[in-house]
């Protein structure tokens, strides 16, 4: 079964979800990390997550891949290519991580082992995986190496993770990732430790794979300027809730939520000038408190009275535009 679903349909041209997430729910103990997401990723399709820190996107990163350990709880459900993986056996879910869904994590020097060499972690992942003899797994791990842009990668298989740059670190991770071929790549902040030129650099990686290998793209981050340079459709997460979806540029040029404009109004990246910036009011909502109404009502320069009382169902503002705001037509017409 798990074989069969792995198997990548030429040209991957699906109607179908490749990823479907709907009522999403995590909880440690009485903290709310994500409070009920519904998600689509299509075959090929990138997707950016949006959020600030602590609103719950590497937790739905790591519920998408059966990696929330107890005391967590996962609630609803994630359809990979039909099948579902919440409640599933850790043997068949690592059946699916690695060719079905793989993750390159917040932090590359966690992400890998510090006591053994980069090359022997690759190396591991082929004759492991795929019974693959040594020398095999070595000719393509050099060959990996290569293609993240890691030069002189035969010199460098004996080196340990501390003898590489963040940024090498981070091609590592990604090449670690992409090794099996997975049908949709998590990039949890891949870029976000790193300088602006490095970062530049692993951005233009991830794409070029995600356009060569035709794979999905899941692209976790705080950064819309970085979002757009990644993906083409993006999902804007607050306190474990999407709150608005839409084309990325689209978004962009005209948010229809007022949490989306403040994140716009407060990212470098996205105003003309630095006087221009605006940090966001306020603090992120209390992860134990239960809402009544919208959970961005307290930091909302719009907020009225039915804010707090009535929680804001999707608006449909424009083809493939939705915002949970009571008034998120008003917000997209620009009233
Ligand atoms: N292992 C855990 N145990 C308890 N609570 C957790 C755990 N992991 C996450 N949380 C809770 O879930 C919330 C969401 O965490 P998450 O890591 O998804 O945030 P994030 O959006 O990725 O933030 P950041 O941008 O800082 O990475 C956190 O604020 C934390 O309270
Ligand atoms: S529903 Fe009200 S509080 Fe929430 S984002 Fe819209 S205007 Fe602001
Ligand atoms: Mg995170």
């Amino acid at each position: 079964m798990t074989t069969e679903i792995l198997k990548r349909p030429a040209g991957e041209t699906s109607a179908r979800p490749l990823l479907s997430i709907a009522g999403l729910r995590v909880r440690y103990g009485r903290t709310h990390a994500v409070r009920g997401i519904d998600l689509d990723i299509m075959p090929g399709e990138s997707v950016a997550i949006l959020g600030e820190s602590g609103s719950g996107k590497s937790v739905t990163g790591k519920a998408v891949m059966g990696l929330i350990n107890p005391p967590g709880k996962v609630a609803g459900s994630v359809e990979f290519d039909g099948m579902q993986l919440v409640g599933r056996s850790e043997a068949s879910l690592r059946a699916v991580r690695g060719p079905g869904i793989a993750m390159v994590f917040q932090d590359s020097l966690d992400a890998l082992n510090p006591v053994f060499s980069i090359g022997s972690q690759i190396i591991e992942i082929f004759t492991v995986r795929l019974s693959w003899s040594g020398q095999q797994a070595r000719e393509e791990a050099i060959r990996l190496m290569l293609q993240v842009g890691i030069v002189n990668p035969e010199s460098r298989l004996d080196d340990y993770p501390h003898q590489f740059s963040g940024g090498m670190r981070q091609r590592i991770c990604i090449a670690m990732a992409i090794a099996l071929k997975p049908r949709l790549l998590i990039a949890d902040e891949p870029t976000t430790a790193l300088d602006v030129t490095v970062q530049a650099g692993i951005l233009k990686l991830i794409s070029q794979l995600q356009r060569d290998s035709g794979m999905a793209l899941l692209f976790v981050t705080h950064d819309l300027a970085v979002a757009r340079q990644v993906a083409r459709k993006l999902v804007v997460m607050y306190a474990g809730r999407v709150v608005e979806r839409g084309p990325i540029d689209d978004v962009f040029h005209r948010p229809a939520h007022p949490y989306t404009r403040a994140l716009l109004g407060s990212n470098p990246g996205s105003v003309k000038h630095w006087s221009e910036l605006k940090p966001i009011a306020g603090n992120p909502p209390d992860k134990s408190a239960v809402f009544t109404g919208c959970a961005f009502a307290p930091r909302c320069p719009r907020a009225v009275r039915m804010c707090s009382e009535r929680e804001p169902d999707f608006v449909t503002v424009a083809d493939g535009r939705q915002s949970r705001c009571h008034f998120a037509q008003e917000m997209f017409d620009g009233r």
